[in-house]
């Protein structure tokens, strides 16, 4: 059986100050570093955050040593060029940033993304060498008339659907877009069950689906870490709100501690 790291990652949306991350990545590396220390680096999961692009030069230098990664909310589908408030992939590559999300439902919803643009932005994330996490989930309305395996279908094969035969190193998220920033969570069994089918769709575009990470977001806190994080398919989380908080952050990565072999 494939072991998979887990991968904790926080989204920071649009919060953040030069105070205000200072005091959450002092208490997060102070607390990394414990848990290190007491479960070992081994059984640790990847911990990775994503915060707003004018803080990367600040936070890099705050992460430094901590082995806390950052990574960003989105990328241009462009190399380079006039494209007014884009970010290029070269950019993210200056700042050592290796991860970055793309397709989040408010960036599909707010910036007007659709399956074809998501596609663009991660061949060339892959193609960069770098790895993007995927976003996708259905809204309460699809879940309720019965779409959620079309929808997530059609999201997943599209945004893989420009990678190579066997491609490697992406990160699925599944977001219950009814779930983000509501406090409701996919309970346990509804999480497995959407990433089991997710482990399948994975597995007719490529022979590495097995050893892929998928991350169940949407309202995961401190609570319900535990529980979500221990189903066979649940590889990580993607945290919003409970990633603002270096205790709350601390108690989800303590969560994926106890869970890796
Ligand atoms: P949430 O956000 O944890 O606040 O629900 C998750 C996300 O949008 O990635």
């Amino acid at each position: 059986m494939t072991v998979r790291r887990k991968l904790i990652a926080g989204n920071w949306k649009m919060n953040a100050s030069f105070a205000s991350n200072e005091e959450l990545l002092k208490g997060l590396s102070a607390g990394f570093q414990q848990l290190c220390t007491e479960a070992g680096k081994e059984s640790m999961p990847d911990v990775l955050v994503c915060p707003p692009a004018p803080y990367w030069a600040a936070v890099n230098i705050l992460l430094e040593g901590s082995g806390i990664e950052q990574g960003a909310q989105d990328v241009s589908e462009h190399a380079k060029g006039a494209y007014t408030g884009e970010l290029s992939v070269s950019m993210l590559q200056e700042f050592k940033l290796k991860h970055v999300i793309l397709g989040h439902s408010e960036r599909r919803r707010d910036q007007f993304q659709t399956d074809r643009l998501v596609s663009l932005k991660v061949a060339q994330v892959v193609q960069a060498g770098m790895t993007p996490l995927v976003c996708v989930g259905e809204t309460q309305a699809e879940r309720e008339q019965g779409l959620t395996q079309a929808i997530i279908k059609r999201q997943v094969l599209s945004a893989l659907s420009l990678l190579p035969v066997d491609f490697d190193g992406v990160v699925v998220a599944y977001e219950p877009i009814w779930a983000i920033g509501t406090g409701l969570t996919a309970t346990p069994e509804m999480a497995q069950e959407v990433h089991g089918y997710i482990r399948g769709l994975l597995e007719q575009r490529t022979t590495h689906a097995h050893a892929l990470r998928i991350l169940y977001g949407g309202s995961m806190n401190a609570q319900n870490a535990k529980a979500l994080l221990s189903q066979p398919d649940v590889d990580g989380g993607l945290i919003g709100s409970a990633a603002l908080s270096s205790s709350d952050f601390l108690s989800i990565i303590a969560a994926a501690v106890a869970r890796n072999p």
